[in-house]
């Protein structure tokens, strides 16, 4: 990251804009997210919205009562009466208590310990499996993509285990949830809420009829989400059919971009600082917590949201209900009052108390199915080729709520 000088970085702050960032941005979104910690941590966009770029501000609003995730008032102008806007206001991460409550108990039944753990041999396999395709791949091409070839092939097939989906109707889940997540961004295009609506379609017809299957013959529920989402009662309640749905809708989209991105971004850091790949290759312990470092580093989420019910104190000013909130994850995860010299990429970093999961009540629930897919994959593939030297330039996904990349060119040995 360049190092903006002080008055530098005092205009960066004062002109940023989240709907506007500047074509630079997605390079670089460090510069600017430093220049707003250090100078305007609480920062007022022209919105009225709040953008939280310190630690203790961010964890804080997570645990704050008065913050809610409910989005239905401002989905409303920027959705319409819509597929996208039923979608996003139906999922958990979108909705309070107890509706939340409800929904969140019931999931977290099967993401335990001992779930994860079952499912561990079967993405070992998975994962080798990629890795002898990549190997022929290098042989006839000289090269292979770590996006389209690996990380995003790992996330899919682990997500829609969970959910018991049929290999045959797992191809375009992953189109689906890049249409339906890009059209939260804060400026989307109506090209892109045309993508989003079409894909929350399809997706609804598809799971209306794989629901209705599922019901006929059940699976074990303590293996499978959907079994478990249709069974499970939480104070004598089901779910309806829309919430049902929509709650498997999300899963696949949460569980699958993120984990891509954080296998694509952390292969990538690895290839920018080869003195701690190396660190990493000389001592395999190192993974799970390298994962981590990557997790801060280059979070795959990089905004979270939420509106001030009633008038609460943020940052020590004193905001009115409604307020809306942009809790920055990758401004909070390089805040160097948390984390010592912060743009520093070290494998080894302790403590390392990242907020790349969120914090509080909607806290990642799947967060340790993705540190066990980004400790098999990442272990396995430097184990069998610690040799990796990017080909041309990467191509970054150029949105501000997600950080990845389109592709990612190596050749591998
Ligand atoms: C590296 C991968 C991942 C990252 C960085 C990530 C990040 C996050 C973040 C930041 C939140 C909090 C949202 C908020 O507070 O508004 C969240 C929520 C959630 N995540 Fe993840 N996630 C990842 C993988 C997964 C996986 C693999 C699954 C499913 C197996 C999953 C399921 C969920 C669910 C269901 C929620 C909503 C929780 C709630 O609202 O109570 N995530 N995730």
């Amino acid at each position: 990251m360049g190092s903006p000088s002080a008055s530098n970085a005092r205009l960066l702050a004062a002109d940023f804009e989240l709907a506007a960032v500047p074509d630079d941005f997605y390079d670089d979104p460090y510069r600017y997210f430093a220049a707003l910690t250090e100078h305007e941590p609480v920062r007022v966009l022209r919105d009225g919205s709040l953008l939280l770029t310190g630690y203790a501000d961010v964890v804080a609003m997570y645990r704050n009562p008065q913050a809610s995730s409910d989005k239905t008032v401002e989905f409303r102008p920027k959705f319409g009466e819509t597929p996208l806007y039923e979608h996003h206001t139906t999922s958990l991460v979108f909705n309070d208590p107890p509706r939340h409550t409800r929904v969140r108990r019931l999931l977290m039944g099967v993401v335990n310990q001992r779930a994860i753990a079952r499912m561990e041999a079967g993405v070992i396999a998975l994962v080798d499996g990629l890795l002898d395709e990549l190997s022929e791949k290098m042989s006839r091409q000289g090269q292979v993509d770590l996006i389209d070839d690996f990380a995003s092939l790992i996330p899919v097939e682990v997500i829609g285990n969970m959910l018991a989906i049929p290999h045959a109707d797992r191809g375009p889940l992953r189109g689906w949830s890049l249409a339906i997540l890009g059209a939260l961004e804060p400026a989307p295009s109506l090209q892109v809420l045309e993508r989003g609506n079409t894909a929350v379609t399809e997706f609804k017809a598809y799971l209306k009829a794989l629901i209705a299957d599922r019901r006929a013959a059940p699976l074990d529920p303590d293996i499978d989400m959907l079994t478990r989402l249709i069974q499970g009662e939480t104070d004598g309640e089901h779910l309806n059919e829309l919430e049902l749905i929509h709650n498997c809708i999300f899963l696949l989209n949460a569980g699958h971009e993120t984990t891509t991105n954080l296998i694509g971004n952390g292969l990538h850091a690895l290839m920018r600082f080869p003195e701690q790949l190396n660190r990493v290759l000389e001592d395999p312990s190192l993974v799970p917590g390298a994962v981590e470092e990557m997790l801060r580093f280059e979070s795959p989420i990089q905004l979270n949201n939420r509106r001030l019910v009633q008038e609460s104190e943020v940052g020590g000013r004193s905001f009115p209900a409604g307020t809306l909130i942009n809790l920055s994850i990758a401004a909070a995860n390089r805040d160097p009052a948390q984390f010592p010299d912060p743009h520093r990429f070290d494998v080894a970093r302790k403590p390392n108390r990242h907020v790349a999961f969120g914090q509080g009540d909607h806290a990642c629930v799947g967060m340790n199915v993705a540190r066990m897919e980004g400790r098999i994959a990442i272990g396995r593939f430097l184990a069998r080729f610690p040799d990796l030297t990017p080909v041309g330039e990467p191509i970054r996904d150029r949105r501000v709520r997600f950080r990845g990349f389109t592709q990612l060119p190596v050749r591998i040995a």
